[in-house]
């Protein structure tokens, strides 16, 4: 979180960062029941809106964002300038008639970058560190790897080339664990898929976590083995098999910088921690808006 804050937005977030984890938790887990929830499905089909408590715990949680983030914006209002960041550029971008954005719509940009920029490419470290920790060939390979380019000073972005097994652990942990687990579409005209007939207006599901677990295209599917990656079988494998960042003209637009960031972050803890899985700490995936552990994972760090 302060990273992405740091780089898109030039602000600090130290102080705040607990209390805004809190806010995106209790936003997440009130998401999360209301879509699975039965009752508000049939809630749904009344003419009227009715309110439930999860309502105002969702909106609480959604307020207390709006308040850092329109602070952000009048914050960078007053001061003025071009800092040359993301925040600046938003502010400084224009439509055809010359119109800016108001601060409702920067508000919007900036929720999303913020939320797609942190959460995600943290559920990517949290369950590679869990794999790795279960895993011990492949952390000696990866430390072997870091030896090798690093020899224990901290990456620069100009070695992440050489950081080829580096980068395979996290492609293989994004795989088993993709932190977007789910995307959809919505059909704009009739279609044919694999002999169904898809109506307008229908939605269509497409699942990271099924399709990177299957076997016809993964040998072994459930085995953690960064080395599938060598020989680009990113490449060789058919489009959309693996596509945790999804594809098409809304594909994530901050790919290159969330690898080039996950990969800088396992290398330079990797390479002074050796991680293992606290006991008795059960680590349940929860499928919400991303995928994250329900419980956490608790690793027990041993410095090099
Ligand atoms: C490992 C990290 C990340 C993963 C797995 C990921 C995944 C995704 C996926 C699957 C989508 C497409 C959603 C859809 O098709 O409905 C997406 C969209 C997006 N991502 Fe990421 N993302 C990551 C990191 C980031 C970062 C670091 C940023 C910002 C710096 C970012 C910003 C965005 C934005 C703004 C969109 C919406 C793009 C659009 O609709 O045109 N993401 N991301």
């Amino acid at each position: 979180m302060n990273i992405a804050a740091k780089t898109l937005f030039d602000v600090d977030l130290h102080d705040q960062a607990d209390e805004i984890g809190e806010a995106i938790n209790q936003a997440f887990h009130e998401y999360n029941v209301q879509i699975s929830s039965v009752i508000r499905r049939l809630l749904s089909l009344l003419p009227v809106s009715v309110r439930l408590p999860g309502d105002a715990r969702l909106n609480e949680a959604v307020q207390r964002l709006d308040r850092l983030i329109y602070g952000i914006i009048a914050r960078r209002r007053a001061a003025a300038g071009d800092r040359g960041d993301l925040l600046s550029m938003l502010m400084q971008a224009q439509d055809d008639n010359g119109t800016r954005m108001t601060d409702h719509q920067l508000r919007d940009e900036i929720m999303t970058l913020f939320l797609a920029g942190h959460e995600t490419t943290a559920n990517t470290l949290t369950w590679t560190c869990f794999l790795l920790a279960q895993h011990p060939e492949a952390e000696t390979k990866l430390l072997a790897e870091l030896q090798h380019v690093l020899g224990g000073e901290p990456p620069r972005v100009n070695q992440i080339p050489q950081l080829v097994y580096t980068q395979y652990v996290i492609k293989e942990a994004m795989r088993l664990y993709p932190p977007v687990w789910f995307i959809s579409r919505e059909s704009t005209t009739d279609y044919e898929i694999g002999g169904f007939h898809i109506p307008p207006g229908s939605e269509i599901g497409m699942s990271q976590w099924l399709m990177h677990r299957s076997e016809r295209y993964f040998p072994e599917p459930l085995a953690f083995r960064p080395e599938r990656w060598q020989d680009q079988l990113e490449k060789r494998l058919p489009k959309y098999v693996y596509f945790p960042f999804g594809g098409g003209p809304r594909i994530c637009i901050g790919n290159s910088f969330a690898e080039m960031e996950a990969t800088l972050l396992l290398a330079t803890m990797a390479q002074r921690f050796h991680f293992a899985l606290a006991p008795e700490h059960p680590v349940v995936p929860e499928p919400s808006i991303t995928l994250r552990p329900k419980h956490g994972v608790r690793l027990r760090l041993k410095a090099r």
